[in-house]
């Protein structure tokens, strides 16, 4: 890749913090941030907090008390965090498949499967609301956590996601929608369960003035890595070596603690205006809906009964090989992707004990490439990963004889 690709290479993620954001983070230090007011507002109701998605969904799941190793249905599609948070709460995945279209869970498989499960966790993959009214049913007694880490904002029949089930998460963590470092905001509809859960977080430790000030500067830099110019100098380098580092660190533990001032601080300052980004991510989206030619690849739809926030937009390839000629072309033309959950089969075999049976999951695995439509790019960016993905296309499609 030449220089000039390089100085420009356009992130797979978005990692939105700058100078504004760590004042914001270390002026909640100041004021020993404890309240999210515009967040109650948004939500027409207080969240618990916690510092990380992982970290409220674990406290969920204690707080559900069910016996050891209870089964808990996780879409294999998902984020191995989140089989890690089952497992230290003491719990066991059973991996569930997932739609192609959506990527989201199966309801048929949920069906096959539920009478071995305990709880399951419903996750709005790339900001795109599951049928929740199909999974409530199929789940019957049984509780149904919403993961709400990629959909904050995203509806489902008119209703916000996260409101939709017995309890819910979302993530604040950088390169999600609000990147503010770290934080988590738990939601619960039943009055019980919310006690249990308040209880538990009680007990998780606090931060340190010390640490969240490092922490906010170290977000600082890291975020700086992770933008243009230094993304394709620095970051994306350091990063493909961090990578395997950082899978190995997943599968162990993780600290539980509370959300920091810092972090709090910050979500609430942004979330009141965040629907306007929002918006411009999903006109990012329309673009490429309305410009892409599909023929190595489907497009992302949305359901009729569903608004997403397009956290995500996926591209599904008709095998591996055609998903990663286009990934290899789009880098070589300054456009980063993410070959998203490429290996978790094979991580949630040698790890979480998966037996093989999630068929579309593996698929979607191997032939989605997600490419990057922040709301922090310009029109031209967008017009450049248009015009690229359809040269890119256009030779894949030749090179197959088509
Ligand atoms: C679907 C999903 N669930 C859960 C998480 C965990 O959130 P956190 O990184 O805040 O622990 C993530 C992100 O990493 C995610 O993408």
């Amino acid at each position: 890749m030449g220089l000039h690709h390089r100085f420009n290479l356009i992130p797979r993620n978005n990692w939105d913090y700058g100078l504004g954001a760590l004042f914001v983070a270390l002026a909640g230090v100041r004021n020993d941030a404890a309240h999210a007011p515009n967040v109650e507002n948004v939500f027409q109701q207080k969240p618990l907090w916690t510092s990380s998605g992982r970290t409220s969904l674990y406290a969920i799941l204690k707080s559900l008390e069910l016996p050891a190793r209870s089964k808990i249905g996780v879409p294999l599609y998902c984020c191995s965090v989140v089989f890690n948070a089952i497992r230290q709460a003491g719990l066991s995945p059973r991996f569930i498949d997932s739609n192609t279209n959506d990527g989201n869970i199966s309801i048929e498989d949920l069906r096959k499967k539920r009478p071995e499960l305990a709880a399951v966790i419903a996750v709005h993959m790339f900001g795109n609301p599951c049928d929740m009214d199909a999974v409530n049913t199929v789940a019957g007694a049984i509780p149904v956590i919403e993961d709400c880490a990629q959909s904050i904002f995203s509806a489902y029949k008119g209703k916000q996601t996260g409101c939709l089930s017995t309890a819910s998460f979302f993530s604040f963590r950088c390169g999600k929608y609000i990147s503010a470092g770290e934080g988590s905001a738990i939601f619960c509809t039943e009055p019980e369960l919310q006690k249990r859960i308040e209880r538990l977080v009680n007990t998780f430790e606090n931060w340190s003035t010390l640490k969240m000030s490092i922490h906010s500067l170290l977000t600082f830099v890291k975020a700086a890595l992770y933008n243009r110019p230094w993304y394709g100098l620095i970051g994306y380098p350091i990063g493909r070596r961090l990578d395997k580092k950082l899978n190995l660190t997943a599968k162990e533990g993780f600290e539980v603690k509370k959300i920091a001032p810092v972090h709090l601080a910050l979500i609430d300052a942004r979330i009141g205006q965040f629907q306007k980004k929002i918006s411009l991510q999903r006109e990012h989206a329309q673009v490429l809906l309305n410009a892409l030619a599909p023929g190595s690849f489907n497009l992302p739809s949305e359901s009729d009964r569903c608004s997403s926030n397009w956290y995500q937009f996926a591209l599904r390839f008709q095998n591996t090989s055609q998903r990663d000629a286009m990934a290899s072309f789009l880098f070589a033309h300054g456009i980063d992707t993410a070959k998203y959950l490429d290996d978790i089969a094979n991580e949630a075999r040698i790890d979480y004990g998966y037996n093989g049976d999630c068929p579309n999951a593996e698929r979607l695995a191997k032939t989605v490439l997600l490419v990057p439509i922040h709301y922090t790019l310009s029109t031209r960016d967008i017009d450049h990963i248009v015009r690229s993905i359809n040269e890119g296309s256009q030779i894949i499609r030749n090179a197959a004889g088509h």
